[in-house]
């Protein structure tokens, strides 16, 4: 019978079969696939391994402490912290092209992880958190074109890290019971599922760190509302957009021209297809008062009705 217990036990002893006693390194993005990963190869080999965590600048409010305090100094894993966020800035500036953006945060992070692993003596193996559905979209040679995903996959050739891949026959929904099994934070196990380039491609046209902070306090403010709500595991995903455009408001008896942001919320299943989220009104409210009350630079919230197709769930 197929227990979590009984995943665990023997994917910690296949782990432990395939690398020996040499070094393993892995990507924590945040998200919930690398830090389940990282959690079952760390119970596995322990010390052997050492995360690699490259804040791009990019990421929600409070996802590196998260990453930092929460998990990698809780479980007492390594944990090289790679804070990069002026390099991916400055890389970006005067492009506002989104394929054009994907491809330089992809490939400056792919060159920062690149680095920090080298420092990294005698790493052989790379760990990590490919699921089921990964190895069926790649095998199958259909992996959707309409906007290239770069996760922490592509890492170039040269580097000739074996890979290390304990979760290639799950599904996300059981690679969450492996992680609560292993105590993963419960707030990591269930965190909605972000982009690989994050906030670069939210802050729509080019990326500024004024927009960047901007959009990062107005996000945390959708969420921490819906999961107020009750509503975080139930929608897909639910963050904010910022427009590169401003409009006129009015501030006691002063006129204001700021940004606006896009709420957008979605049902899905798979990210094939959504629909947007009928959320009620009162919660809308809420998003919207705090937003302009509380997050300077904005005056005006406006919601996403379109699903997808036609939309996508992105807005690049
Ligand atoms: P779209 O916008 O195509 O998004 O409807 C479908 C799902 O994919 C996510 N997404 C990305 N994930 N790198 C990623 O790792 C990307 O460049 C990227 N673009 C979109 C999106 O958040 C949604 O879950």
């Amino acid at each position: 019978e197929w227990t979590m217990a009984s995943f665990v036990r023997e994917a910690t002893e296949a782990i432990r079969q395939q690398v020996g006693d040499k070094k393993v390194v892995c990507g924590l993005s945040g998200g919930v696939d690398s830090v389940v990963a990282a959690a079952l190869v760390h119970r596995a080999i322990g010390d052997q391994l050492t995360c690699i965590f490259v804040n791009t600048g990019m990421m929600r409010k409070d996802e590196g402490t998260q990453v930092r305090e929460n998990f990698a100094r809780a479980f007492n894993i390594n944990l090289v912290y790679a804070d990069e966020k002026s390099r991916f800035l400055d890389k970006l500036k005067g492009v506002i092209e989104p394929e054009q953006k994907r491809k330089i945060i992809g490939n400056e992070f792919v060159a920062v992880f690149d680095e920090v692993a080298q420092t990294i003596e005698g790493a052989e193996f790379l760990a990590q958190g490919t699921l089921y559905p990964d190895v069926i979209e790649s095998g199958s040679g259909k992996a959707h074109t309409i906007k290239t995903h770069h996760n922490v996959g592509g890492l170039p050739e040269y580097m000739k890290l074996k890979l290390v891949e304990p979760l290639r026959y799950l599904f996300k929904d059981e690679v969450r019971k492996v992680g609560e099994e292993l105590g993963v934070p419960t707030e990591m196990v269930w965190r909605q599922p972000f982009p690989g380039p994050g906030l670069g491609i939210r802050v729509l046209g080019e990326v500024t760190r004024e927009k960047i902070d901007i959009l990062r306090e107005a996000d945390a403010i959708v969420v921490e509302e819906i999961k107020k709500a009750g509503l975080y595991r139930r929608v897909w995903q639910s963050f904010a957009v910022l427009p590169d455009t401003k409009s006129v408001g009015v501030m006691g008896d002063k006129r204001t021209y700021e940004y606006p942001i896009v709420l957008r919320a979605v049902s899905s299943e798979d990210a094939m297809t959504a629909d947007w989220a009928r959320l009620p009104y009162e919660l809308l409210e809420k998003i919207s008062s705090r937003i302009v009350g509380e997050v300077e630079g904005v005056n005006r919230v406006v919601y996403d009705i379109t699903s997808k197709p036609p939309g996508t769930i992105e807005w690049e």
